[in-house]
Order: structure tokens, then sequence, then C-alpha cells
């Protein structure tokens, strides 16, 4: 700060008068600029710093999620889904998700995840979903207790290692769920609205054309990520579902887009309006 005028103020007493004036104004402005921050180390508790905190890591991911400007919610929507990988053949599938703008949602397997560990990391980056779908294909109904949530929980682990976190929905292999299932796996359970059967049909022309005669808007179609049959008619479905003016979302863009919450121990079927 000058205090060169303050010594001349006092030769009369109008610049004695201005000099004050302008100090308090300067004053004022170094204070309020300084308000927002000593009202967040002075007034915020240690609960509030926690949830500021929480709130910080969680809001880039919502807003990814919710800030696509390219979907609109009142057009036609699907989600597409493949289990079973990753696999040998995943990148390509990613390729041209990547090319078409289109996200996808893969219910992977842990033992495939330790196998495919970028291309997991690929599939989030491009915007898609990962969900659980067993460490190794058992059938849960038919494992202890301790069994069934190790199914879980060990796909979960691995994610986290490759991710820094695991995945909020299941979808138990084969669908399979009972009371016991129920009882040691506490999430969603994202199940599907259209089965392309696409392992019995290994045939890339009957996937493609069963699913444009099939699926309607807020379907959740179920594929395999790990046939090259399957990987051949997303090349022509992809963009066939495009220009009949499906937007290609993930199962948590179109459960938010469609007002749907999910609870643990729900299955969800389809989005349909
Ligand atoms: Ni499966």
């Amino acid at each position: 700060m000058n205090h060169r005028w303050w010594n001349h103020g006092a030769e009369t007493g109008k610049i004695k008068v201005v000099g004050l004036l302008v100090v308090a104004v300067l004053l004022f402005v170094c204070i309020m600029g300084a308000w927002p921050d000593r009202s967040t180390s002075v007034f915020m508790t240690k609960g509030d710093e926690s949830s500021q905190k929480e709130e910080d890591v969680e809001s880039p991911q919502e807003d990814s999620e919710l800030k696509r400007p390219e979907i609109d919610p009142e057009k036609p929507m699907l989600a597409l889904t493949f289990d079973d990988g990753p696999g040998k053949y995943t990148d390509t599938l990613l390729n041209k998700l990547q090319e078409c703008n289109a996200r996808a949602t893969f219910l992977v397997l842990g033992q495939n995840v330790r196998k495919y560990p970028e291309t997991v990391k690929r599939m989030e980056e491009l915007g898609c979903e990962i969900g659980n779908h067993t460490y190794d294909h058992k059938k849960l109904t038919t494992l202890t207790p301790e069994e069934i949530q190790a199914e879980v929980e060990q796909t979960n682990q691995v994610l986290t290692e490759v991710l820094g976190h695991g995945a909020s929905l299941v979808r138990p292999s084969y669908g399979a769920i009972n009371d016991e299932v129920r009882a040691n796996v506490a999430y969603p359970y994202l199940m599907w609205s259209v089965d392309t059967t696409d392992w019995q049909r290994k045939d890339a022309v009957s996937i493609v054309n069963y699913v444009l005669e099939t699926v309607q808007d807020g379907d959740i179609v179920l594929f395999h990520d790990i046939h090259d049959f399957t990987i051949e008619a997303m090349m022509t479905l992809i963009p066939a579902l495009q220009e009949r003016g499906y937007q290609l979302v993930t199962v948590s863009e179109m459960a938010k887009l469609r007002g749907v919450i999910f609870e643990n121990g729900q299955k969800y079927f389809h989005f349909r309006k």
C-alpha cells in the first residue's frame, strides 16, 4: 500500500478526509474479498468438511452421466448390455461404440477383468458402464452363502484394483436369483427385456434381424461380447439402431432419464415409458 498521500494528508483537512475514505474503501474490499474463504474455514464443522469432500468426488461422475447434451430424454433409447467378457473381441466393439458416439453396459466376469484390465479402463474412459457378472460365472443358486458373497466381492475387488472402484449393479450369471442370493448380494439386479440368444444363433445376420424386429424404446438388450459373430453383428447393428432413432445409452443413464432410482435386491428388466 502506498503511504505517501498519508503524509501529505496532514497538510489539509480535505486531503485527510479523502485519505481516510480511501483507506476505509480498501479495507472493505479486502475484507469482502477474503470472506468466502473465512466462511468455509471458520464456520464449517468437521462433518461438513467430509461431506463437502464427498460431493467433490461424486459430482464429476454424476455430471458425466447426466450432462450428455446429445441425449434427448424424450426420444427413444436402448441399453445394450454385454455379458461374460471382456474378451479378445471387446476392443473391436469399443472402437465401433466410440466411432458412433454410443454407450453400452458391460457385465464383466472378475477372472476376465484380470486378463483384460486395459480394455476395462477403456470402457470407462468411453463413458460405458461396468457391472458385476460374478467372478467365474458360477450359478449363485447352487452355492453356499460364503461362496455367493465371494463370487460378487472378488469381482468388485479386481475392478477396484483396475478402476479404483467396484460395480454398483450385479447381473447374476444365468439370471439365477433365489432367497439365498437375495440375502447375500445386496445390490440392484440388472436383468434384461430382450434376450438376443446370440450364443445360439451363432450368426451375425440373424442377430441383427432379430434385434431390429424386436426392440422397443426403453429395452435392456442382452448380448455376449465374447463371440466373434456378436461383434460382427454389432458393426451393423449399432449404426442401424441409431438410424432408426434409438439413442444408445448405459443402463444407469436410461434409469436416470426415466426417473428410476436403483434399490438393492430389486430386479430391473427395462425402463420403458
Ligand atoms: Ni453370463
